[in-house]
C-alpha cells in the first residue's frame, strides 16, 4: 500500500469536511477497524512499511484532530471578511426637540438665579383654578375645555399652579420657572393637540414692578430668539395677575417687517403675563401689602416653532425620525 498517497489522500477530504458529523465518517474510514490502513498494519512483516504505516496514521490523526478544532470554534475563517475596514456605528439616540428647547429655557433662567421645578400633572380644581383665584363662571372650569376624573381631581390646564405650590412651601424671594405638560381638551388640528408644554415663570420679592417683568421677559426671549428682539405689551386678562398683559416678541423671522409667520405684524403673541393678584397672595397666606410679583406662561411647542420655522404641532407628536434628526 502507498503510505504516502493514502495520507495526502485523506489529509484533502479531512479539510474539506463540511461538518462534524461528515469528519467522523472520514475517521472511519481511513482508520476504522476496517480501513485499509487498519488492514495493512496488521499484515505488516517488515519495519520500513510499519514505520511508514505507522505515520501515515499519525498524521492522519493530527488532520482530523485539527479539523475537529477547527470546526467546533466560533472563529470563521471567512476570507471576504476585511479586519481592517471600519466598524457599523452603532445608531445613536438624540433629544427631542421639544426636550432641547426646554433646556433652553432652563439655562436661560437659571442665568438669572431662577430655581427649575418640575410640578404634578394630576392637579386639584384647588391648585388648578380656585387658588388662582379662577372665578366660578371661567370656562376652563368646565368639563367641556378640561379632563377631569373626578369632582376635584383633573389635568392641570396650565403651569401656573406650581405658583401655589411655591408660594405654599416657604415664604420669598421666590425666582422659579416651572417646566411640562399641561392637557386641554381642543380638537385635534394643525395646531392644537390635547397635550403640550409651557414654562412658567413666578417672581416674589419686595418692591417689583412691571418694568421688572418687562426686562425679564427681554432676557428671556432675547436668549429665546436672538439679541435684536424686542417686547411689547398688550392689555389683557387672567384671574391670578392685576393688571394682566400678553408679551409679544418682535417676528424672529422677518425682524419685525412683516412676514406669513407673523401675519405681517412684525409681532408674534408669546402668552401671558401679569403682576400677581393680591387675591392670589392672600389665598396662599402672603401679605400683600408687604409682597410684589410677577408671573408669566408661554408654551413651548411655540418656543420650538419660532426657533426652528416648525409648521404646526404635527411633527412633536408623530415622532418620525426624518423630522425629528433635523433638529
Ligand atoms: N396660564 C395662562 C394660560 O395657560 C398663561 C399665563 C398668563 C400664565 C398669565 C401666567 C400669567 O403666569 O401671569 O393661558
Amino acid at each position: 500500500m502507498d503510505a504516502t498517497a493514502l495520507e495526502s489522500e485523506a489529509r484533502t477530504a479531512i479539510a474539506a469536511a463540511a461538518d462534524e458529523d461528515g469528519l467522523e465518517e472520514l475517521r472511519v474510514r481511513y482508520l476504522g477497524r476496517k480501513s485499509p490502513l487498519k488492514l495493512a498494519l496488521r499484515e505488516v512483516r517488515d519495519r520500513e512499511t510499519g514505520l511508514a504505516l505507522n505515520a501515515a496514521r499519525t498524521a492522519i490523526e493530527q488532520a482530523l484532530e485539527q479539523r475537529e478544532r477547527e470546526l467546533s470554534s466560533d472563529v470563521v475563517e471567512d476570507s471576504d471578511f476585511d479586519v481592517t475596514l471600519p466598524g457599523e456605528a452603532p445608531p445613536l439616540g438624540q433629544l427631542h426637540l421639544i426636550t432641547q428647547v426646554r433646556r433652553t429655557v432652563e439655562d436661560a433662567f437659571i442665568g438669572l438665579g431662577y430655581e427649575v421645578r418640575d410640578d404634578r400633572e394630576v392637579e386639584t380644581v384647588e391648585f388648578n383654578f380656585d387658588k388662582l383665584a379662577f372665578p366660578d363662571w371661567h370656562p376652563a372650569r368646565s368639563q367641556r375645555d378640561t379632563f377631569f376624573f373626578d369632582g376635584t381631581r383633573l389635568l392641570r390646564t396650565e403651569t401656573s399652579p406650581s405658583q401655589i405650590h411655591i408660594m405654599q412651601e416657604r415664604q420669598p424671594p421666590i425666582y422659579m420657572v416651572s417646566i411640562g405638560r399641561v392637557y386641554r381638551r381642543d380638537t385635534i388640528d394643525a395646531t392644537h393637540f390635547t397635550i403640550f408644554h409651557q414654562f412658567e415663570g413666578l417672581a416674589v420679592d419686595h418692591g417689583l414692578t412691571l418694568a421688572d417683568l418687562k426686562g425679564t421677559l427681554l432676557h428671556v426671549m432675547r436668549a429665546l430668539y436672538g439679541a435684536e428682539r424686542r417686547v411689547r405689551f398688550r392689555t389683557h386678562y387672567f384671574p391670578f395677575t392685576e393688571p394682566s398683559m400678553e408679551p409679544d416678541v418682535s417676528c424672529p423671522i422677518c425682524g419685525g417687517e412683516g412676514c406669513r409667520v407673523c401675519k405681517h405684524s412684525g409681532w408674534i403673541e408669546m402668552g401671558g403675563s401679569g403682576m400677581v393678584d393680591p387675591a392670589v397672595f392672600e389665598n396662599v397666606g402672603y401679605d400683600p401689602e408687604k409682597w410684589s410679583g410677577f408671573a408669566f406662561g408661554m408654551g413651548l411647542e411655540r418656543t420650538a416653532q419660532l426657533r426652528h420655522a416648525v409648521p404646526g404641532l404635527r411633527p412633536f407628536w408623530e415622532n418620525d425620525l426624518r423630522v425629528l434628526r433635523q433638529f
